[in-house]
């Protein structure tokens, strides 16, 4: 969690972009000090350029006794060497110019990886780790994308933090649902394997600023994917899992292999089904190969996207094929593809409506409130690959 402290009201919009959504905006010395005292999570604070240099050092300089691994940045609307060796000296990280916000990303990032540093947990094996989640269906068309994105936009925007990868290495359209021109995709990790690092990871990543949402997305090339190995995607994933909360993964409509391992490391599975024979036949098809393949069932949480139409097959006839409760029921609506043509996840567009209202029951009650020991790690520690035979 950061906090920014600054008199101006409307500073916590004008820096979301740099800070994301877990940022709590304060106006005084006071709150601060109160705050940072309250709550060990906070890993940073953001001094605006209004406040005054002298009252910012003394905040820096007793953080630096008090809490050592809280990074402190300094926003000023000009940068001088007097102003640098002076909050340099009283024990600040960065001093950055307030109208640079990638300046001021790239500076919350250098300084979040050096806290993990310090407070011990440089992202080895052991330390609180978030979860993979995967989101899959072996039919096209289900809804998987209209899912993984508005699941992984409803999670960043209520402050997870979350990374949601495009694993249709071929046709993946996550970009352009969210609107999203990335310079990089996963095809760019191939060139970091076998040493894929926080920042390597970071230079992938293309956010979406409504939500603070991290996205990979696939190569704009089709033919690039056939360049990932698999192996690849598994050091992404891994890597990933230790800096974001949560992991959302949108894959395409079979089991590639490149699915099959993300899979083996997702601690749960959202499975999207619908009401047409089809569609549950190669559901049902994918249950029994994730059985075969030692996945457990608890893992696997079944979502009935268009729920309400009237096509003569009924829930319930879904229920007795897959042998699988559904755990969250979406209604159909034309408000998803209208969502779609504007790029604005729905969530977003219309928070109260009831598909808006159907995703955000999936996140919190069954991602959440299932794993929501990713922050704390207290519960993380229990997690176990899908694929148990495998292990
Ligand atoms: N609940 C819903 N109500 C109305 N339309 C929906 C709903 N869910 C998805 N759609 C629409 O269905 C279409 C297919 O959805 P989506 O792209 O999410 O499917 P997909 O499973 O990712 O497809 P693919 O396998 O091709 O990647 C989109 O036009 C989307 O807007
Ligand atoms: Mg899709």
């Amino acid at each position: 969690m950061n906090i920014l402290w600054d008199s101006d009201p409307a500073a916590l919009d004008k820096y979301r972009f740099a800070l994301g959504n877990d940022t709590q905006a304060l106006d005084s010395a006071a709150m601060v000090a109160r705050v940072l005292h309250d709550n060990l999570a906070v890993q940073h604070v953001i001094i605006g350029p209004d406040v005054p240099l002298e009252s910012a050092c003394d905040l820096a300089e007793s953080a630096r006794l008090d809490r050592p691994e809280l990074g402190v940045i300094l926003l000023r609307h000009r940068v001088d060497v007097t102003t640098l060796s002076q909050a340099l000296r009283s024990g600040m990280r960065e001093v950055v110019a307030a109208d640079d916000h990638t300046a001021l990303a790239d500076a919350v990032r250098r300084s979040r990886e050096l806290t993990m540093k310090l407070v011990g947990h440089s992202g080895d094996a052991g330390g609180p780790e978030g979860h993979i989640i995967t989101v899959f269906s072996a039919k096209g068309g289900v809804g998987k994308t209209t899912m993984s994105t508005n699941i992984g936009t409803y999670l960043a925007h209520s402050g997870s933090r979350t990374l949601l990868v495009d694993l249709d290495l071929s046709f993946g359209d996550v970009a352009i649902s969210l609107q999203l021109i990335p310079d990089r995709s996963s095809a760019d990790a191939v060139g970091m394997s076998g040493h894929l690092d926080a920042q390597g990871l970071q230079s992938l990543v293309t956010t979406h600023a409504d939500s603070g949402l991290d996205v990979i997305c696939a190569p704009s090339d089709p033919g690039d994917a056939e360049r990932i190995p698999v192996h690849v995607v598994t050091e992404l994933l891994k890597v990933a899992r230790q800096h974001y909360d949560y992991v959302i993964v949108d894959t395409p409509p079979s089991f590639t292999e490149h699915v099959l391992a993300a899979c083996d490391i997702s601690s749960a599975l959202v499975l999207i089904a619908t009401l047409d024979i089809p569609a549950v036949k190669n559901l049902r098809v994918a249950i029994d190969t994730l059985d075969m393949l030692g996945s457990p069932k608890e893992a696997r949480i079944v979502v009935l996207n268009r729920a309400d139409a009237k096509v003569g097959l009924r829930p319930e006839d879904v229920v007795s094929a897959i042998k699988t409760p559904i755990a969250v029921n979406v209604p159909s609506s034309m408000t998803v593809p209208a969502s779609v043509n504007r790029g604005v996840p729905i969530v977003l567009d219309d928070r109260r409506g009831t598909v808006s209202l159907a995703i955000r029951e999936l996140s919190d009650v069954h991602i959440r409130q299932r794993f929501g020991g990713a922050v704390n790690g207290a519960e993380t520690r229990q997690r176990k690959s899908l694929f148990r035979s495998r292990k």
